[in-house]
């Protein structure tokens, strides 16, 4: 689905396209960043610009890149998939790709937009995500926007032969307009 460009104060929000596939792959096959991710890595560039282009395609997904603007960097993505219109539903998932951009508030804004535009412009009724045990920046991140936990698969992922638990969060349209009461 289509990605409009959003900007905030500290990042831009646009669609992604093919040219961004190299740094992609390069940022997907990075353990550091993705240790927190249940995705699998990517085998190529080439495979990595099939992905972007059906991502363009997808009924079901709606996928932006992130821009620091500060920097003006390609820092990572984040995104609404498993789109479903009639159950007015989405999932969500960020990935900021480099640490020195961690914890200087681009993820919570990041997810500020996505939410604000999920809620006010495809007018959804709830949102979900997924969230390793352990990844506190993510869950804090999340929380700050309305998304609560509402369950814990146990031993659901399997990392260097440890089992983690994972975190089921939602943000129900309410739970966004306690939280973001001026963005309705
Ligand atoms: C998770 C991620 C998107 C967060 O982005 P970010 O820009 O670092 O987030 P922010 O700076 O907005 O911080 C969000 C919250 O986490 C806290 N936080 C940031 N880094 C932290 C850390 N290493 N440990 C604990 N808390 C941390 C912040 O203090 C903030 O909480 P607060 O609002 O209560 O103060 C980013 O770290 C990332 O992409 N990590 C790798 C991929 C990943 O794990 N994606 C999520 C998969 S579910």
């Amino acid at each position: 689905m289509f990605a409009p460009e959003i900007v905030g104060k500290l990042v831009k929000l646009e669609p992604m396209d093919e040219s961004m596939a190299e740094t992609f792959y390069s940022y997907i096959n990075d353990p550091k960043p993705n240790r927190f991710r249940p995705a699998p890595p990517v085998e190529s560039v080439e495979a990595e610009r099939e992905w972007i282009r059906n991502i363009g395609k997808s009924e079901q997904d709606i996928v932006w890149a992130i821009y620091c603007l500060e920097d003006g960097e390609l820092i990572g993505s984040t995104g609404l998939h498993r789109y479903e219109r009639a159950h007015q539903r989405a999932a969500s998932g960020t990935l900021i790709a480099k640490p020195e951009h961690w914890g200087r508030g681009i993820g919570s804004e990041v997810v500020r937009l996505r939410t604000d535009y999920a809620f006010k412009e495809l007018g959804l009724h709830k949102l979900n995500s997924e969230v390793i045990h352990g990844n506190t920046a993510s869950l804090r991140m999340l929380m700050r926007v309305g998304y609560r936990i509402v369950g814990l698969f146990r031993d659901h992922f399997l990392r260097d032969g440890e089992w983690l638990d994972f975190y089921l969060l939602e943000c129900m349209r309410k739970d966004w307009e306690l939280a973001r009461p001026d963005c309705r």
